[in-house]
C-alpha cells in the first residue's frame, strides 16, 4: 500500500530525517513514536507531499507520488475545521473537491461518533474531543484509502484519550482503512496497532518495527494485562538506547 524508501530530509545543515524505508499494508494499522522534535510531522509532510525530500521516493500501490498532494488523507496534529462551515459542511469538504457528496454516509457517521445533534453547529460551539472527532470523520471520508493521523488524540484529557482510541478502533475495524498514526504515547501505540515503528532521534532513523501480537477487537482490559507491560516495557527499552 504505502513505501518509503530511504526518504532523507535537512532543513538548512540540520538532518531531521535519514534514509527512513517503511511499508504499510492494505488495511493495517502503524504508529510511528518517537519524542517530540524528532521528525514525525516532517515524515507526515513529506508523505502528504505537503514537503519535498531530499532523497528518497514515496510509493502508494505502486505509483510514485514523491512530491505529489491529494493521493492520502491527512488529519494534522492541530483539528482545523473551517470556522465559517457547519459540522456537516466541513465533514464534506474531502468529498466535495472530487465532486461527489454522500450526505448520508456522513450524518450516519456523525452519528455514531456522537455528534447526532451538532450537525448544523459552527466548530466553535464544540469541544476540543468533538472538534477531533469531526476532523477524523473528515478524514475517514475522503475518498483516498490511506489515512494520517498526527498525535490526533495529543490535547485531549486521559479519560476523553481513552473514549476516542476505543471510538477509533470500532469505526477502523469496520471501515478497514490502512491508517499511519503518529504518537509519543507508547501506551497509545501498543493499545491501537498492528505494528509500531520506532524512531530515533536527531537524526531519526528507524530503530526498530515491532509487531503487535494482541488480539482484536481490543479493549481496556488489555492495557493492565501482564503481557501489555511487557510490550510496553521492551519498547521503552529500544527507546532508551
Ligand atoms: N519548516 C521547517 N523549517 C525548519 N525546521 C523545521 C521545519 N519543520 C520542522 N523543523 C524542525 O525539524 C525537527 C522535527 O520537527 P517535527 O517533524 O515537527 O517533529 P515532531 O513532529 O516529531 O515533533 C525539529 O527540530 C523542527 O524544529
Ligand atoms: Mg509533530
Amino acid at each position: 500500500m504505502l513505501e518509503l524508501r530511504h526518504v532523507s530530509k535537512s532543513f538548512g545543515q540540520k538532518q531531521v530525517l535519514q534514509k527512513i524505508s517503511l511499508h504499510v499494508a492494505n488495511g493495517e494499522f502503524v504508529s510511528v513514536i518517537g519524542p517530540s522534535g524528532s521528525g514525525k510531522s516532517t515524515m507526515f509532510s513529506l508523505i502528504g507531499g505537503l514537503l519535498e525530500p531530499d532523497a528518497g521516493e514515496i510509493y502508494l500501490s505502486g505509483e510514485n507520488i514523491t512530491n505529489k498532494r491529494g493521493f492520502i488523507s491527512y488529519m494534522p496534529q492541530q483539528a482545523s475545521l473551517f470556522p465559517w462551515r457547519t459540522i456537516m459542511e466541513n465533514v464534506l469538504v474531502g468529498q466535495e473537491l472530487q465532486g461527489k457528496k454522500d450526505y448520508e454516509r456522513a450524518k450516519t457517521m456523525l452519528e455514531r461518533a456522537g455528534l447526532g445533534d451538532v450537525i448544523h453547529a459552527y466548530p466553535h460551539e464544540l469541544s476540543g474531543g468533538m472538534k477531533q472527532r469531526v476532523a477524523f470523520i473528515r478524514a475517514l471520508l475522503s475518498p483516498q484509502s490511506l489515512m494520517l493521523l498526527d498525535e490526533p488524540f495529543s490535547a485531549l484529557d486521559e479519560f476523553t484519550r481513552t473514549d476516542m482510541q476505543k471510538w477509533l478502533l470500532s469505526i477502523w475495524e469496520d471501515d478497514e482503512q490502512s491508517i499511519l498514526f503518529i504518537t509519543h504515547n507508547i501506551d497509545e501505540a501498543l493499545f491501537l496497532s498492528d505494528k509500531i515503528i520506532i524512531l530515533s532521534v536527531n537524526p531519526a532513523e528507524i530503530k526498530e518495527v515491532i509487531e503487535v501480537p494482541f488480539k482484536r477487537p481490543r479493549d481496556e482490559e488489555l492495557l493492565l494485562s501482564e503481557e501489555f507491560l511487557q510490550w510496553k516495557r521492551r519498547i521503552m527499552e529500544v527507546i532508551q538506547f
